[in-house]
């Protein structure tokens, strides 16, 4: 029986593995971490994330060809192919800290593999790394080897959270990176035959390790691109009346284009986005490729843009001041059916109403107080670093209430703030929270759910991103000296970047 082991139990790691049990029963899958919380969660009702399927999946292979443990070492010593899905997060400090991928967990893992192997293993690259990173990989793996072969393949990961268990039942490309050596081409066949089980031949793609590793960046920076590109042209849209659903319809009608990932919105968030298009600028410069770099770089600027459009509308409707406003936020998770908090555009644009002194009301359906009080107290960058997770703030704790419903949420509120696409937001009882909060009372769609139209009827005020604006909002234009929010939320990283 091949045997296989994944360190990191996290949100690829855990879907990914359970998903290669489920296709393929003749294969003994062991997903280890050192996180004692995650690996207990694993293996209880209450799973560590939430992903529309994967209880199915687990539920069925847990126990058979499926585990979960924190005894990283007994699984790696007995495994043919060893995953590495540990995370990869910005540098926070040193030599390319605020852009360069932090390797510490990488390496460390690597290390240790070396350290207990005793027979002949294939070391999967399924984290997102720089490019190159295999080659250090090797080096670690090769001077601590005591004469054990390792070859090391690049398997970047393409699911998208939410769609996450959809998306490794029909992938649309599986890649596989490995040297061009006999050994390598082995490597490569062994894992193109676990994927074989369920992905047609057709969509299994295999290059040298370098492509592997660069296309999984590139596909990160193409994808981010698009959302900035239809955001840049929301606030053209907005001040010039046209309506930016229908342009991005019809520029998406364009074959050449295509349809999807064209929705305006307060910004992209997510683990990866602005972490990978970080990486490759700082990749791009220390390859001494300045204007590529600054090219991928403009991609965060706008997104970084957007959310400060979107706080500044917000307080700029308001009189200019949301100071000891109630403000409803509905929805703190990054998109909609995940409850993952990470960069999601909510904690920044909660931070810019925060320092404007709003008293925020918080409900997302998957995302907990604990979780939005710990992201909106901690430094830009430092979620993905546990070990140095920041203590909580007391001043922004104390503005921020959480709440299990979105009426609860909204009462008494003078403005909602819609943050996440949620599908519960579109068919709220709009008529009830209307009558519940203060007027003039404010819609702030910033994932274009709600029908505007039926809002007005009902007496809202409503700004949605990209459409054309009503005659309050052109009355109260965004003023130039609004607040400067996002450098104030940018100070503590200034020293870093
Ligand atoms: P995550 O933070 O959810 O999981 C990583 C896990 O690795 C954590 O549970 C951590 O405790 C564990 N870990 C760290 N060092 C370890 C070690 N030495 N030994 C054992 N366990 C260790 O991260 P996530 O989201 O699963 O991402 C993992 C990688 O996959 C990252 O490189 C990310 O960029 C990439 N990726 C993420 C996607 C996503 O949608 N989240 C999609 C595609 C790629």
């Amino acid at each position: 029986m091949v045997k296989i082991c994944c360190i990191g139990a996290g949100y690829v790691g855990g879907p990914t593995m359970a998903v290669i049990a489920l296709k393929c029963p003749s294969i003994e899958v062991a997903v280890v971490d050192i996180s004692v919380p995650r690996i207990t969660a694993w293996n209880s009702d209450q799973l560590p994330i939430y992903e529309p399927g994967l209880e199915d999946v687990v539920k069925e292979c847990r126990g058979r060809n499926l585990f979960f443990s924190t005894d990283v070492e007994k699984h790696v010593r007995e495994a043919d192919i060893v995953f590495v899905s540990v995370n990869t997060p910005t540098k926070t400090r040193g030599l390319g800290a605020g852009k360069a991928a932090d390797l510490t967990y990488w390496e460390s893992a690597a290390r240790m593999i070396a350290d207990v192997s005793k027979s002949d293993k294939i070391v999967v690259e399924k984290s997102t790394v720089p490019v190159k990173t295999a080659e250090a990989i090797e080096k670690i793996l090769t001077h601590n080897s005591k004469g054990i072969n390792f070859q090391i393949l690049s398997n970047p990961e393409f699911l998208a959270e939410g769609t996450a268990i959809e998306d490794l039942f029909k992938p649309d490309r599986v890649l596989i990176g490995g040297r061009e050596t006999p050994g390598g081409q082995k490597a490569i066949q062994a894992l193109k035959d676990v994927y074989a089980q369920w992905v047609p031949e057709d969509r299994i793609l295999t290059t040298n390790l370098w492509s592997a590793e660069l296309s999984k960046l590139a596909a990160n920076a193409f994808l981010a691109q698009r959302i900035s590109s239809v955001n840049a042209m929301s606030a053209l849209c907005e001040a010039t009346g046209a309506n930016v659903s229908q342009v991005a319809y019809a520029v998406g009608k364009d074959s050449r284009i295509g349809p999807k990932f064209l929705n305006a919105s307060v910004g992209f968030g997510g683990s990866c986005f602005q972490k990978d298009i970080l990486n490759l600028v700082y990749i791009c410069e220390c390859n001494g490729l300045p204007e590529v770099a600054e090219y991928w770089k403009q991609v965060i600027k706008i997104n970084d843009y957007q959310k400060t459009r979107f706080v500044n509308r917000v307080v700029a409707s308001m009189f200019n001041t949301v100071s000891g406003k109630k403000v409803a936020v509905l929805g703190f998770a990054f998109k909609k059916d995940t409850g993952d908090t990470r960069e999601t555009p909510a904690i920044d644009v909660c931070k810019g109403l925060l320092g404007d002194k709003a008293k925020l009301s918080i409900y997302d359906p998957q995302v907990n107080e604990d979780q939005i009080q710990r992201d909106l107290s901690m430094n830009k960058f430092d979620w993905d670093h546990p070990l140095h997770l920041q203590p909580m703030s007391p001043t922004t704790v104390k503005q921020v209430s959480v709440v299990w419903d979105a009426y609860t949420a909204t009462k008494d509120a003078h403005a909602v703030c819609i943050l996440t696409e949620w599908d519960e937001f579109k068919t709220l009882d709009y008529q009830k929270i209307y009558d519940n909060m203060q007027k003039p009372a404010f819609i702030f769609d910033g994932r274009n759910v709600v029908d505007m139209e039926k809002l007005r009827e009902i007496g809202f005020i409503v700004y949605s991103i990209g459409k054309p604006l009503d005659a309050w909002l052109k009355d109260m234009p965004l003023s130039l000296n609004c607040i400067t929010w996002l450098e104030w939320l940018c100070s503590d990283i200034k020293d870093i970047s």
